[in-house]
């Protein structure tokens, strides 16, 4: 189970300053939020009430659009993104296979991050190269035909990402 970091109080201050940025100003609200993401790397749910009341929204509102963006997040992610396959292609070649042995390497289900903030496990749709499937992309690298012994050298410890 990945574990909860807890947002620090000088993570709490640069969020108080990024918000005193955009006091008042409603229209504001999705680059402030990113500009919290870029900072702290995720936007702590504690964030929530102070950006709400920053911007005088409530913070319903505030989770809205945290909820209605995907590339907002309200959990740390880790320092490498492995993303595995779930399209089509990628399913008949065995993708669901990879899924589970990529799980099992990293100790953690899909949208969690292990405890040394090492990797964040997610799944997408095609990711456009079919020929080469079972894919699982790692940050901006792709790694094709994918097979029970390419997931264990990946994600080797002598092998980090
Ligand atoms: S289905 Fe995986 S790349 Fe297209």
């Amino acid at each position: 189970m990945a574990k909860t970091k807890q947002v620090t109080k000088a993570e709490l201050k640069r969020i108080d300053h990024i918000v005193a940025n955009y006091q008042g100003d409603r229209w504001g609200l999705i680059p402030l939020l990113q500009e919290i993401q870029e900072v702290v790397g995720y936007i702590p749910p504690e964030a929530i009430p102070r950006i709400a009341s920053g911007l005088r929204l409530f913070p319903s509102q505030v989770q809205g659009v945290i909820s209605f963006y995907s590339q907002l997040y309200t959990a740390p992610r880790g320092k490498n993104i492995v993303r595995v396959c779930r399209g089509t292609a990628c399913h008949v070649r065995g993708g669901k296979t990879i899924l589970k042995l990529v799980k099992q390497h990293l100790g953690i289900e899909e949208g969690e991050t292990t405890p040394d903030m090492e990797y964040t496990l997610e799944t997408v749709p095609c990711i456009g190269v079919c020929a080469l499937a079972p894919n699982i992309v790692v940050n901006r690298d792709t790694y094709g035909h994918m097979n029970p012994k390419k997931v264990a050298r990946l994600f080797s410890k002598e092998n980090k990402v």
